[in-house]
């Protein structure tokens, strides 16, 4: 079925929506994008995501071209045309289309950001088998710019991480950094040890996750130790538990790293309870 999808202000089945070959997302990676995950129909942790989109559009020195509440009426708008019921909403801005290749930022007066939004469902997203078995990761060079805490749209390493883990019968790589692992190709990276929770605090060097604050918040109120610090490959491999988090898998259990085993091989107690804890709150949080 074709989906209806939104450009620059119009809903058009994806067929017929257009950008620019001029787009300096297209050209030159100069955009952002968000994931806001779809449960029952509802958009989890809106806010979460608005906010971050206007901090890295920010960043960027691009204008956000729309409110918090025509943002989300077009969130809303796709989910109910398309009856996403699990799924997600992707949204990507850019700097727009100005007509000639250029270095330099176009005149933000006479080059308006260009706009996309479309959605995926996704069955499984919930009731996951990956959560059931728990995933293996690999360890890669963290070789990516150094502002990681913008959410751009240059992807291509993260997706060469992902390629380089499948190759080796891994399901995705954590990224390592001067010893200590910064993050997973797509989500956050968490270890476990002696009952607490151990994930490197927010810089430049990692993306901000949504779901990493609300996953924190929600194990300090059930009484779990969280501390932020760095990490190294060895103390990651002696955990009795990790896990990673993101829009689109929530708490995923991790249960090998680099080959090598973590507890039992199946997913841990702790990591397995914070995704139940994680789904329930933001079902009940959703808009
Ligand atoms: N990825 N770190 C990186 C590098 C990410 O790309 C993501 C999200 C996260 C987790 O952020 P959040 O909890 O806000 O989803 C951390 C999205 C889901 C993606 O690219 O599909």
């Amino acid at each position: 079925m074709s989906r209806i999808v939104y450009v620059n202000g119009d809903y058009l089945p994806e067929g017929e929506a257009k950008v620019s070959i001029f787009d300096r997302g297209f050209l030159m990676a100069d955009g952002v994008y968000e994931v806001t995950t779809v449960i029952d129909g509802k958009l989890i942790d809106f806010d979460g995501h608005f906010t971050r989109l206007e901090r890295s559009l920010g960043e960027l020195d691009i204008a956000n071209p729309m409110d918090r509440e025509a943002w989300l009426e077009v969130h809303r708008q796709l989910v109910a045309q398309n009856a996403v019921e699990l799924g997600m909403v992707y949204l990507q801005v850019t700097r727009g289309a100005p007509g000639d290749r250029d270095f330099i930022f176009p005149d933000p007066e006479t080059t308006a950001p260009t706009v996309v939004l479309f959605t995926q469902s996704n069955p499984a997203l919930v009731d996951s088998p990956k959560a059931k078995k728990g995933i293996k990761v690999v360890t890669i060079d963290d070789i990516r710019w150094g502002r990681r805490d913008i959410k751009t749209v240059q992807l291509l390493y993260p997706s060469m991480g992902k390629m380089m883990a499948i190759k080796q019968g891994a399901d995705d790589a954590w990224m390592v950094q001067d010893g200590a692992v910064t993050e997973g190709t797509s989500n956050n990276a968490y270890i476990i040890k002696d009952g607490r929770i151990i994930t490197r605090a927010l810089s430049n060097d990692i993306l901000h996750g949504i779901t990493r604050a609300a996953v924190l918040r929600f194990a300090q109120e059930a009484q779990m130790q969280v501390e932020e610090r760095n990490f190294t490959v060895d103390e990651a491999k002696d955990a009795d538990e990790a896990f990673v988090t993101s829009a689109s898998t929530f708490v995923m259990p991790v249960v090998e790293i680099d080959g090598t085993k973590l507890g039992t091989g199946a997913p841990g107690p702790l990591a397995t309870r914070l995704r139940e804890i994680y789904i329930d709150e933001s079902r009940k949080a959703a808009l």
